[in-house]
């Protein structure tokens, strides 16, 4: 699996969250375990809307969280979504309505990438956010783990 090199006939998918510091490498690394636990070749990223954690790791709380459930995610590295993303992925996911808000107005005329909420893809959950943990105790980094993961299941469901 690659991280930001997507290929045309790999599935691509990316997460979108304010920060990509948070939330939406949380949902990264969820993803790439269950693929990779179900030998799936996927591309796979993470980016913000906003620009201030660009070339920052993962917050410390997320990392600890991912490495509970057994996934590493202190290598990545905060980047902003670029409308060019468009392009380059199939599947783009906003974790809630103000990163899926700001996607669109960033969206190209002509991009690839299907638009949705992440939590759409739950049955049950559609029209619904993950919370921003940012500002919470380690607990709401189990919650947002809890919903990116289910999230992840769900993209697994249905891709393959
Ligand atoms: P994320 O969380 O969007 O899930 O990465 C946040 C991280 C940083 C900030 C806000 C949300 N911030 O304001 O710096």
């Amino acid at each position: 699996m690659r991280r930001g090199m997507p290929v045309e006939s790999t599935p691509s998918i990316l997460f979108v969250c304010l920060g990509n510091i948070c939330r939406s490498p949380m949902a990264e690394g969820a993803l790439r375990g269950r693929a990779a636990a179900a030998g799936l070749d996927l591309v796979i990223d993470s980016a913000g809307t906003g620009d201030w954690h660009v070339g920052r790791p993962p917050d410390p709380r997320a990392i600890a969280t991912a490495l509970l459930h057994g996934v590493e995610i202190g290598g990545y590295r905060a980047r902003q979504v670029q409308a060019e993303d468009f392009h380059r992925f199939h599947h783009i996911f906003a974790l809630d309505h103000s990163n899926l808000t700001d996607l669109k107005r960033i969206a190209p005329a002509g991009g690839r990438a299907a638009l949705s909420l992440l939590l759409d893809m739950v049955q049950g959950r559609a029209g619904q956010a993950v919370a921003d943990p940012y500002y919470g105790e380690a607990e709401a980094f189990e919650r947002s783990w809890a919903e990116v993961d289910e999230a992840a299941r769900a993209i697994l469901g249905r891709l393959f």
